[in-house]
């Protein structure tokens, strides 16, 4: 047993999978288990069970299943050893780092682990000048001036860049950190010619941030993947400068304060998005937590996405500028499109939360603001209703109208569904003052059809002939139906025996215990061979083994994701055909024997008949291996067949 064995034993068992799936997905209890929207596909129902007594998770939809390890692998994308210090960390286990040879510790890092180190130390170098009597001194001014209070820079570990030219550099070079690691962050650059030299030092990078306020800008999980630096003097340009995009750092994906927001949006189901992050940062300050900021872009389709996990409503802040006008089409457009129902609140006078909620009743106008919000839908049409009345000329208001459903129409009308089509109709008829029916034909006239989901020409080719249940790959030449009823049989088997380990030595009624009469070269589909084969050898050791355990085998495997899969599918299939009563999932483990095992006889006998039409085939001996085989199977079928 490797070092790596027992932590990841150590670490299962101090993980509670409804609690760490709980920070992501919201979930409500349902008998023992608990449900939610699953987040490894489009999920409009929750299809997603947790079990606390398993300790896994399962997606009766798309099939997505495993422990705690594979919902961390999958959904922060990160790989078993990054997962494995993922969960130790927060379940405050220390992890030794194993001897070369055992584990990924050994290996090079790939170049997101670089980078995000090199952010790590820039945080922590950041912080430290940000705190530095005198060099810090004037960020620390500026902070307070702008009434942001020292729980918040310690939330959002804001730091300070100094006001040189090589400060980062030159720490990292005294430290050790790796300066290629750093470049890649985009956090020093190579210092060209034309640059003042800082006199002795040979290295030759200069810093990206100087003399500027810095904001980490972390993912969903807390680890910085990027840097905002505010100007502190007035002269410097930008005002904002941010961390170019790196293999950790997607802009447009990106939301400023997500970490701290993630579960108060979940608790909430509803997110609040502003522009800046002095904004994120004020509201938090204020006990507005569910708030997030883009950064410096309109919200994206990937921004909803991403939120789309957490919350079902998402309330975009604008002041009532034009940039706020494009933003509210923009926010239109993922109404239209996107899952999500989509909000705007303008706040009054023109100013941004930040200035907002430093006034004394900043805070009730704020809720004011947010209690009436707008969808996204009505807001655009309200604006076009006061342009209408504005109008003074009937064909200035015919150019308005005719201007605004050609923009609905390139915004994606023609791609909504029927319910927010009809929605549509319904606003624009009391927005034109025109029947319904008129303006259907009108948004006929200006775009395409609706687009209905494609029917495809042949008959579409049955989804599960290739693939199972849970994406395994099936052997070729197999009838659909039998092949389907193998798949199930071979996932009974395994789910059995893992629930009952007993079982491996049961005796079947042909007096050949189960594990010799199948052997992982018997299972007919190549996923379940592998995944049996796992069983197979860790029974065959004399080991114990549960689900949660075998989960943790496989998450360290190449690929993780199909197997895991396929073994909670199995332990599902198992619960569904036996429940938990030891001797129906005996019997269970008979029959899906029995299955296999005759699969295997009736191929063997249709390969002999198949070799007896062969042109100078030895007939009399085949002809003797299927009266054999009619002997050991006398199933009527089969004889019939034989005599035709
Ligand atoms: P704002 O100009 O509204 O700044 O830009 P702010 O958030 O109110 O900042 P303070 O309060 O004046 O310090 C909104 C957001 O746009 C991005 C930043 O993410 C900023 O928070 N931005 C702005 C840039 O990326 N670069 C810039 O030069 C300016
Ligand atoms: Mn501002």
């Amino acid at each position: 047993m490797t070092v790596a064995h027992d932590q990841r034993h150590q670490v299962q068992q101090a993980t509670d999978i409804v609690r760490l799936i709980g920070e992501q997905v919201s979930l409500r209890p349902k008998g023992k288990e608990f449900v939610g929207l699953c987040p490894f596909h489009d999920d409009k129902n929750p299809s997603m069970y947790v079990s606390p007594a398993k300790q896994i998770f399962k997606c009766f939809a798309c099939g997505a299943g495993g422990s705690a390890f594979d919902f961390v692998m999958r959904y922060h994308r990160m790989e078993f050893r990054e997962a494995l210090a993922y969960l130790a960390e927060r379940a405050g286990i220390p992890l030794e780092r194993g001897p070369r040879g055992t584990g990924a510790s050994d290996q090079e890092p790939t170049d997101r682990q670089r980078i995000a180190t090199a952010n790590s130390q820039a945080a922590a170098f950041f912080r430290t000048a940000y705190h530095h009597p005198d060099q810090g001194r004037i960020a620390r001014e500026y902070t307070h001036q702008r009434g942001i209070a020292p729980e918040m820079v310690q939330a959002f570990q804001i730091g300070y860049a100094p006001d040189r030219w090589d400060a980062l550099a030159l720490t990292a070079a005294s430290k050790g950190w790796d300066l290629r690691s750093l470049q890649m962050a985009g956090l020093i650059s190579p210092r060209d010619k034309n640059q003042p030299s800082s006199g002795n030092t040979q290295k030759s990078f200069y810093d990206r941030f100087r003399h500027r306020l810095i904001f980490p800008i972390f993912d969903a999980i807390g680890r910085p993947i990027a840097f905002g630096g505010r100007k502190l003097r007035s002269e410097d340009e930008p005002k904002y400068l941010n961390s170019p995009e790196t293999p950790l750092f997607n802009k447009s994906a990106t939301l400023y304060g997500l970490h701290l927001a993630k579960k108060p949006i979940i608790d909430a189901r509803t997110a609040v998005i502003v522009e800046g992050y002095t904004d994120v940062i004020a509201c938090h300050q204020a006990g507005l937590t569910n708030v997030v900021a883009t950064l410096g872009t309109a919200l994206t389709a990937q921004h909803v996405r991403e939120l789309r996990r957490y919350a079902e409503q998402v309330i975009l802040v604008f002041d009532a500028d034009a940039a706020g006008q494009k933003a509210a089409d923009r926010a239109v457009e993922l109404f239209l499109t996107g899952d999500l129902d989509v909000s705007i609140a303008v706040l009054p006078g023109g100013v941004d939360p930040a200035d907002l909620l430093a006034r004394p009743d900043g805070l009730s106008l704020w809720q004011q603001a947010l209690a009436s919000a707008q969808d996204a839908l009505s807001y655009q049409f309200d604006r076009v209703r006061q342009q209408m009345q504005a109008a003074t000329t009937v064909t200035g208001r015919q150019r308005l109208v005719e201007g605004y459903l050609g923009q609905l129409t390139q915004l994606g009308l023609a791609q909504i569904g029927p319910i927010r089509r009809a929605l549509v109709v319904q606003r624009l008829s009391s927005l034109l003052d025109l029947g319904e029916p008129e303006v259907s034909r009108i948004l006929q006239r200006l775009g395409p059809q609706p687009v209905r989901p494609a029917q495809p020409a042949q008959p579409a080719p049955a989804p599960a002939a290739r693939t199972g249940p849970a994406g395994q790959n099936v052997a070729d030449g197999e009838p659909r139906h039998r092949l389907k009823a193998i798949e199930l049989a071979e996932r009974q088997l395994i789910g059995s025996l893992v629930r009952c380990n007993e079982l491996f030595h049961h005796v079947l009624p042909d007096g050949r215990t189960l594990d010799e009469a199948l052997s992982p070269a018997e299972m007919v589909t190549p996923a379940g061979a592998r995944l049996y084969q796992r069983v197979y050898e860790r029974l065959g050791m004399g080991e114990g083994l549960t689900l949660v355990d075998l989960l943790g085998d496989l998450a360290q495997e190449q690929e993780p994701g199909v197997l895991s899969d396929l073994a909670t599918q199995a332990d599902a299939d198992v619960d569904q055909a036996a429940g938990d009563d030891p001797q129906r999932i005996e019997a269970l483990l008979v029959t899906a024997a029995e299955a296999i095992l005759s699969h295997h006889q009736e191929q063997a006998y249709h390969q002999t008949r198949r070799a007896l039409r062969e042109p100078g085939a030895d007939q009399a001996q085949l002809m003797r291996r299927l009266i054999e085989h009619r002997r050991e199977n006398p199933s009527p079928i089969r004889i019939a067949r034989l005599r035709d």
